[in-house]
């Protein structure tokens, strides 16, 4: 029997209204990378507004299947090195997935004059459903304690979030250098 999804709202082809909301940071003509990409809902936002798009995932059976996305099979945990070592992009967006480890990794990943954006639950989520492990959810700050020493911070959110569903979510979005 196959594992219980850890989210469950992966199949959601909408992209994030907070991708969506800072899409605009991510310069003109630069390539975005689109961590633990799944269904590549913001993979195929950001090929559709005309950037090249690099989609990794341990699962790129949806990912091939996107016209003009580059779809790189990882595993990103289980102590496998970082895919992508010294590639920066003009964005890097992760939504729904938390793997610590990760964290450097993708701070260094962020071009000089490209931004992060990273949405994910936050601890206490568990009220309103899944993900309820703490190993998946934020603790207070924790985008901010991650990632502001090496990038700008432009928007930071925690809290309480109705749509697409009631959760709790944390949400960041950093730029590496001078505003844009
Ligand atoms: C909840 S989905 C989020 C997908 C997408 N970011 C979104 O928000 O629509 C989590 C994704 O993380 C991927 N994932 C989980 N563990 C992984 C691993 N060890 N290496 C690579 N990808 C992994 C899953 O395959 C899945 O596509």
């Amino acid at each position: 029997m196959q594992d219980a999804p850890r989210f469950p709202h992966a199949h959601l082809a909408e992209p994030s209204s907070w991708v969506v909301a800072h899409a605009s940071l991510v310069p003109a003509g630069g390539t975005v990378l689109d961590v633990a990409a799944g269904g590549g809902r913001h993979a195929k936002f950001f090929a559709d507004r005309g950037h090249r798009v690099t989609a990794i995932d341990r699962d790129i059976g949806a990912l091939i299947a996107l016209a003009g996305i580059d779809a790189q099979r990882a595993d990103l945990e289980n102590g496998k090195p970082w895919p992508l070592p010294g590639r920066q992009f003009a964005g890097v967006v992760v939504t729904n997935y938390l793997h610590r480890p990760l964290f450097s990794a993708l701070a260094a990943s962020v071009a000089p004059g490209g931004v992060l954006i990273y949405e994910t639950f936050a601890h206490g989520n568990g009220q309103y459903g899944k993900p309820d492990n703490p190993d998946f959810l934020l603790n207070d700050n924790e985008l901010l304690d991650a990632f502001a020493r090496d990038l700008r911070v432009v928007a930071y959110m925690h809290g309480y979030v109705d749509s697409p569903r009631p959760a709790l979510v944390q949400r960041i979005a950093a730029v590496r250098g001078a505003a844009h």
